[in-house]
This record gives C-alpha cells, sequence and structure tokens, in this order.
C-alpha cells in the first residue's frame, strides 16, 4: 500500500465480494466469542490507513485496537523483522540467554517511571503481563487479596478476567474465579457510582475504598495491591479527576498495599506520554505494559523495582515470552517514539481532536461527554444529557456508516465511541475521518429530532 494513496476510498460496498468469502469461513472455523464490529476483512495497512480485500481504503482510528502506535508496517520496523528472522526466531528465554531481550528490558526501564533499579518479566501479551503483575505482587508481600476497579478490563486469562469488571458477557458462566477481589468504583465523573459532584465529592471514590472497605471488612494486611488503568479502556475511554491518583497512592502508602498499573492500552505514548500515570505523577510499584511495544508481533511486560521482583528462579516464566523478533521490534518501538517526536504528534493532535468534538458536544443533543489524553478521546453518547441513558443503538450505527464511508473506528464502554489511532496520524487524515464521523453522528441525531415541518 502506498503512502501517498487517495483514502478513504470506497470501490465497492462492504463486504465486497471477497471479504464475503472470506467472513463465510471464518463463520465456519472460528470461535463464535470473538466479537467483531462489521465486516471489515484487511489485506495491507500503511501507516494510518488500511485497505480490505476488496480494494477499499479506510482512514484507521483503531489502530489495530491501540496496538500499532508507530503506524502500520513502519519501514524500520518491518525491516528489524525481516533482519532478526534470518539470524534465529526462537530460543526460549525461560532456558537460556540472548542479547534483545535485557536490550530491550534495558530501554523499558529507562522510559518507564521511577528512578531506582527496575526488573523486567517478558511474556506474550497483556493479560500475561497482568497475570505477572498478579502473581509478583502475591508473592513479594505474601498477601493473597486485590482491590480492583467495576469498568476495569485487565484481560481474559482467569487472573486477569478476575480483575476485569467492564462486561457481564465477559465473566458469565466462567465463575468461580480467582477468590479475594474487590471491585469499587473507578473515579468516573461522568457517571459517579455515588451520584456526587466534582469536585465537591473530596474524591469520595478513594475515601471510599479506606473508610468502607479496608476499614470495615476487608482486611489491608491480606491486601496485597490495587490494580487499575490510568484511564480506563474497554470499559469506556473513563479519565479520572486529577486527585484520584495522588490520593489512590496516598492511600496505597497507609496501608502498604502495591499500585498494579495497567499500562497495557495506555501505554507507549498513546496519552501523550510514554506512559498515562505519568500525567499524574504517580509511580507505581508494578507496571504492565503489551498492545504498542512490539507494534503487533505478540509482546508483554511487566516491570517494577528491583527489590519487589525477586522471585526465586522457575516461579514464573514462559517458553515464548521475549521472543527475539518481538524484542528487536520493542527496541525500533521505542527508538521511533523518541527519533519521530511521536509523543508531540500524540499531543498535538489529541489536542486539536479533543477541541474539534467539544464543539460538537454543543451542537448535538447525542453527545454528552467528550474526555480523553492524547490519541485516546471517547465519545460518549446519550439518548438525553440528563437522564445520561447510553444511547447504544445509535452508538453502533454511527461506527457503522463511517465504516461504510470509510473511517475503521469502534466503541467501548456502553455508547462510547473511542479514538486510538496510530500515533503518527497527520492533521489531512484526522480532518476527513472527523468529517466522516461528524456527519454519521448528524444522521443519528437527525432520526431522533425529525424537522420541524
Ligand atoms: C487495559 C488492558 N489490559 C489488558 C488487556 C489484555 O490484553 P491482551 O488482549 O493482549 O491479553 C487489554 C486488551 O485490550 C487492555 O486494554
Amino acid at each position: 500500500m502506498e503512502e501517498k494513496e487517495v483514502i478513504p476510498k470506497i470501490v465497492v460496498k462492504p463486504p465486497g465480494p471477497k471479504a464475503r468469502e472470506i467472513i463465510k469461513l471464518d463463520d465456519e472455523y472460528i470461535s463464535p466469542s470473538y466479537s467483531r464490529y462489521y465486516p471489515l476483512v484487511i489485506s495491507e495497512a500503511k501507516g494510518a490507513m488500511i485497505k480490505d480485500v476488496d480494494g477499499n481504503q479506510y482512514i484507521d482510528f483503531n489502530a489495530g485496537l491501540a496496538v500499532m502506535n508507530v503506524g502500520h508496517c513502519h519501514n524500520r520496523i518491518v525491516e528489524k523483522i525481516k533482519e532478526q528472522s534470518e539470524k534465529f526466531i526462537h530460543y526460549s528465554n525461560t532456558d537460556f540467554y540472548y542479547p534483545q531481550v535485557p536490550e530491550l528490558a534495558k530501554m523499558i526501564c529507562d522510559i518507564t517511571p521511577g528512578n531506582f533499579q527496575k526488573n523486567v518479566f517478558f511474556g506474550n501479551s497483556g493479560t500475561e503481563a497482568i497475570e505477572a503483575g498478579f502473581k509478583l505482587a502475591r508473592w513479594y508481600t505474601r498477601r493473597s487479596r486485590v482491590i480492583a476497579f467495576i469498568g476495569g478490563f485487565h484481560g481474559r486469562t482467569f487472573g486477569s478476567l478476575s480483575f476485569t469488571a467492564s462486561k457481564i458477557v465477559q465473566r458469565r458462566y466462567f465463575f468461580p474465579l480467582v477468590p479475594s477481589v474487590t471491585h469499587v468504583p473507578y473515579g468516573n465523573c461522568y457517571r459517579c457510582a455515588f451520584k456526587l459532584e466534582y469536585p465537591d465529592c473530596g474524591i469520595w471514590c478513594v475515601g471510599f475504598i479506606d473508610e468502607m472497605v479496608l476499614q470495615k471488612y476487608i482486611p489491608p494486611e491480606e491486601v496485597c495491591g490495587i490494580i487499575f488503568e490510568p484511564i480506563q479502556g474497554e470499559g469506556g475511554y473513563v479519565v479520572p479527576p486529577d486527585e484520584f491518583f495522588p490520593k489512590l497512592k496516598r492511600l496505597a502508602d497507609k496501608y502498604e498495599l502495591l499500585l498494579i498499573d495497567d499500562e497495557i492500552q495506555t501505554g507507549l505514548g498513546r496519552t501523550g506520554k510514554w506512559f498515562a500515570i505519568e500525567h499524574w505523577g504517580v509511580v507505581p510499584d508494578i507496571l504492565c505494559l503489551a498492545k504498542g511495544i512490539a507494534s503487533g508481533l505478540p509482546l508483554g511486560a511487566t516491570v517494577s523495582h528491583k527489590r519487589i521482583m525477586d522471585w526465586e528462579p522457575g516461579s514464573h516464566s514462559s517458553t515464548f515470552g521475549g521472543n527475539p523478533i518481538a524484542c528487536v521490534v520493542g527496541q525500533e518501538v521505542i527508538k521511533v517514539i523518541e527519533e519521530e517526536k511521536i509523543l508531540e504528534n500524540t499531543t498535538k493532535q489529541g489536542n486539536y481532536i479533543l477541541s474539534y468534538l467539544n464543539e460538537l458536544k454543543d451542537k448535538f443533543e447525542l453527545i454528552g461527554d467528550v474526555r480523553g489524553k492524547g490519541l485516546m478521546i471517547g465519545i460518549e453518547l446519550v439518548l438525553d444529557k440528563k437522564t445520561k441513558k447510553p444511547a447504544r443503538k445509535e452508538t453502533k450505527n454511527i461506527i457503522l456508516e463511517c465504516f461504510k464511508k470509510g473511517l475503521a473506528i469502534i466503541t467501548a464502554g456502553r455508547s462510547v465511541i473511542r479514538i486510538c489511532p496510530p500515533l503518527i496520524i497527520d492533521r489531512t487524515l484526522i480532518d476527513k475521518g472527523l468529517e466522516i464521523l461528524e456527519k454519521a453522528i448528524s444522521i443519528e441525531e437527525k432520526k431522533r429530532r425529525p424537522p420541524i415541518k
């Protein structure tokens, strides 16, 4: 796919004949547990553009689910994959050594918050990074319990799923999960679980954990840590108020609980900083990352204080974790983000999108809230700005309409449109994407408010 091709370009109404054929095959052989949004069948991708198997070209506001931060098929990444795959492809970092692993670990330690010596554990995915973080927290503290947040998403394996609380369907019929997890409301000011108003609330969502949970029925000396996303992703792109994390940190210090920061979606520049928690100046004890770290290759990492990550040999490892190709790609991703000034682009383009959307919020009844940091932006759609009833059907219709017009964009939570393009996206593509999105919202808005005759 050429970078200069004109997009979006719809040459055949999607799904075209080739896409339909592949979807038929997929329907026959693939687990129906996946939750596809629309029939987009990819054939090529470059930068912030994707092409389907029938030749339609789309602007990508998904980044392969917040993964392709440096853009699809970045030349330097493709080169590294070729180079390393000609040397060796696998040799189990669990049992032997190779340089790609500690070299990447060093680079990760240098960019993660905290000016202290750190160690890194490599797995293959987000959920594995969480499993490792959780096991480490238990191992280090010898405590079993965890505090997690309602609306949080941390993965789908049993440990991670026990913390995940963003959609019923992810948990239904899978109980019993890992015991000893207590879920509490997140700092969600648009939909405060306590029906309080910020800032008069005094950040009661954190006060509640102390006064109503740890002082009433969960002995803090049995809790190993608090797991959180700095911005809830799957739960609806929820940005907590500014005082939330500093207050949570004070609470963790009070009871010596570890802060386990899930940066799987927010990390590697997504919010305009290397890690989203940096927006609040809080240093977590354990930080989990995946998605953007290896530009689409499977890699997860759990980073912690050397003092904490001192578990014994054999206590945790992974055959594939720290794959050499994924690790050289990880190194290149970090270099590309630095050298191409991608954090700066993320902040600049993100601020532009936020101000554009904030104007739309006044124009459209459907838009209840606009929020985000960097290129992690949510538009919450409601049927009524007062009752805030989620506009589920309308949200679905909007992303379908966008897809038909050449913009790949999906939802989060119940009725939030999420914008998370590759971080290298430029103003031209953003403007074209926003134009399609605005039109799609206006179609839904008109359906709800027919013109007065
Ligand atoms: C915040 C967060 N944590 C964990 C995960 C799980 O990652 P994976 O799907 O790689 O297991 C995700 C995936 O969307 C995520 O967004």
